[in-house]
């Protein structure tokens, strides 16, 4: 009943283009009065966007197609850049951007890329906007608004995710400078517990973050990530992960998050990356999909899976067993590590190596574009890419 108000809520509202220089609408909220259902009335709040980012998510998780991840906190991409030997500068940090989001013909398998700040507001090394690049290529820009984790006082050395203070403002902001959808990724860790109260601050955080990127016109990209890390089997990441999608989609509901503008980022199920257990493509898609089913309702529209330290070829492979049969959700993927880690190695910060780099992020994001309609066979794979990415304690 109520979500039915909703989505008819949501046809009398304004629609808009995803494309960038579009005056700002009023962001405020709209009440919609549901009739009572027994003596009881109640009221549910719908985004003045909500069309919108209807619309936003079903591009999206768009058949054959999935996020480029390219999201990486200064930090992490001076890591990335040390990598290959070179230094994190601003101008290094672009060019590397700019190879990846100029790569020709990106759009069709690449649905939407997650940026950080800087380069929502940068351009490419030609003076393009790369938000505009990403439009040319039928891509939608969207942005990493958490600003990090932190140590959680009071838990078992768990961390927690910041960034709601300003969120709602940086939000609007971020909608005006061309970005669609948003990214929020906190983490649970299996080996230091996880406690109830580290579950239950990451469930709330994504849940006001989804309202408030809902209430600015952003798709929320809901991401708690279960870490890898830990000798536990695949049992205990299931059982790990009912709980912590149980309390996510609670928080989600009673923070009046409409589901069918919101996408998840989920970890798949699978043995931690220490144990003496390995799953196959076969068990990791039949553990994933059973906790998907349990857990997430139909009228999410969209799946799309971390790779968090899997091999290129690993999470290629996982993505493909998952779609053999159909879903009630768009499964795909929505990788960094497993889009840009052979791309990065070719590239080598060398003008020279830019198509060979580009090339090769293509043969990638092709694979998983395959991979998401269920046709991927992982012939022909270069050995490089079937090497783990895995880091203990990792911190994106
Ligand atoms: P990985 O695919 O490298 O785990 O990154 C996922 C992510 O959250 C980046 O947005």
């Amino acid at each position: 009943m109520a979500s039915a108000s909703l989505l008819k809520s949501s046809l009398v509202l304004n629609k808009s283009e995803f494309v960038k220089g579009q005056p700002l609408r009023h962001p405020s909220a709209v009440v919609v009065r549901c009739q009572p259902v027994s003596t009881s009335a109640f009221t549910v709040r719908a985004s003045s966007y909500a069309d919108e980012l209807v619309k936003t998510a079903k591009t999206v998780a768009s058949p054959g197609r999935g996020i480029l991840a390219m999201d990486e906190s200064n930090a992490t991409c001076g890591k990335r850049l040390a990598s290959i030997g070179l230094e994190n500068t601003e101008a290094n940090r672009q060019a590397y951007r700019t190879l990846l989001v100029t790569a020709p013909g990106l759009g069709q398998y690449i649905s939407g890329a997650i940026l950080f700040e800087e380069t929502l507001y940068q351009s490419t090394i030609d003076g393009k906007k790369m938000v505009d690049v990403l439009v040319e290529q039928g891509i939608v820009p969207g942005i990493k608004v958490d600003k990090g984790l932190v140590p959680l006082a009071g838990s078992n050395n768990e961390s927690w995710c910041q960034g709601l203070d300003g969120l709602a403002s940086r939000s609007a902001a971020y909608y005006q400078q061309g970005a669609r959808f948003a990214k929020w990724r906190t983490v649970v860790s299996i080996p230091n517990g996880p406690s109830a109260l580290a579950v239950k601050e990451a469930a709330w955080g994504l849940a006001r973050y989804a309202a408030i990127s809902q209430d600015n016109g952003l798709v929320p990209i809901v991401e708690p990530e279960i870490l890898l890390d830990g000798e536990h089997g695949i049992d205990r990441t299931f059982e790990v992960a009912q709980k912590v999608w149980a309390e996510v989609f609670f928080y989600l509901a009673e923070n009046n998050v409409m589901f069918e503008g919101i996408l998840l980022k989920p970890s798949m199920v699978t043995p931690g990356a220490e144990s003496k257990d390995k799953a196959t493509p076969e068990q990791v898609a039949e553990y994933t999909l059973n906790l998907l089913k349990r857990r997430i309702p139909p009228a999410v529209p969209g799946i799309m899976f971390l790779s968090g330290g899997q091999s290129e070829v690993e999470a290629t492979l996982n993505l493909n067993a998952m779609n053999q049969a159909p879903n009630p959700w768009h499964v795909s993927f929505s990788y960094a590590r497993a889009l840009q880690n052979t791309c990065l190695k070719t590239w080598g910060g060398r003008p020279e190596n830019v198509k060979a780099a580009q090339d090769t992020l293509l043969v990638r994001a092709k694979a998983n574009s395959l991979a998401q309609l269920g046709k991927y066979t992982g012939e022909g794979e270069s050995e490089d890419a079937k090497k783990g990415m895995f880091v203990k304690g990792y911190v994106y």
